[in-house]
């Protein structure tokens, strides 16, 4: 695959030993979904590097410091339904204040296309930076179209995290957002004819929420 600037592929041994798991048809539905809570909280870390700080007077039992703390209400998280509402908790555990907005997209079966069919978002969003989640990036479009809706809806500094993605949908983000940095914790092989991601992990929706 073609490198892009501003998509960041983890290679990370903790990630790929929970990413291992996580694939197997044998893992049931609680294990999984603490899974893609962990790597997400993991992909928050490395993924919050440039966020912005401000400087805060604190008082340590000895003097007065100046000291460094992510702007209060800065930061957005917005989950693409259903699936990316399963890693909303590994965000929240390391930035529990973030405010929550919610895109409902779903791919049509036959031809793969995304369909928006839900968007509530918090007050003031256009100036927070705003963390869309999905773990799955098979063809792009769903990430794409989401990315569209939060434009339309004034954000200027999104970044996209998700678990697996195939190098198509990376490429349509890339190419579709190249202002949008992409965070994904591991680049599969491809696509099958369904449009599912090869070797993949199956349907991350109903793999959370024990719906097939
Ligand atoms: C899955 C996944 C992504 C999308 C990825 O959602 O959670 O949103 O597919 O595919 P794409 O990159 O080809 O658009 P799905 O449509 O299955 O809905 P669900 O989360 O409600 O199961
Ligand atoms: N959506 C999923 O849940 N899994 C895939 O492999 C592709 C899209």
């Amino acid at each position: 695959m073609e490198r892009y600037e501003n998509v960041f592929i983890f290679d990370h041994p903790l990630i790929k030993h929970k990413i291992s798991i996580l694939r197997d048809k044998k893992t049931g539905m609680k294990e999984f979904r603490e899974l893609i809570e962990e790597i997400t909280t993991i992909m928050t870390y490395e993924s919050m590097r440039d966020v912005e700080l401000v400087p805060v007077e604190v008082e340590t039992p000895l003097e007065t410091t100046i000291q460094y703390r992510i702007a209060e209400d800065s930061i957005a998280i917005v989950p693409i339904l259903r699936a990316g509402l399963g890693m909303v908790n590994g965000v929240h555990r390391v930035f529990p204040n973030a405010k929550v907005g919610h895109i409902g997209m779903y791919r049509d079966e036959e031809t793969l296309e995304p369909h928006e069919y839900y968007c509530k978002l918090p007050e003031g969003i256009e100036n927070k930076t705003v963390f869309l989640i999905d773990p799955m990036l098979a063809t792009g479009g769903s990430a794409c179209d989401a990315l569209n809706a939060l434009k339309k809806r004034g954000c200027k500094k999104i970044k996209l995290m998700s678990v697996i993605a195939a190098p198509q949908g990376v490429k349509a983000v890339a190419e579709a957002h190249p202002d949008v940095p992409v965070y994904v914790s591991t680049l599969d092989r491809g696509l099958n004819e369904h449009g599912y991601i090869l070797p993949g992990l199956g349907d991350a929706g109903d793999r959370l929420y024990g719906t097939k």
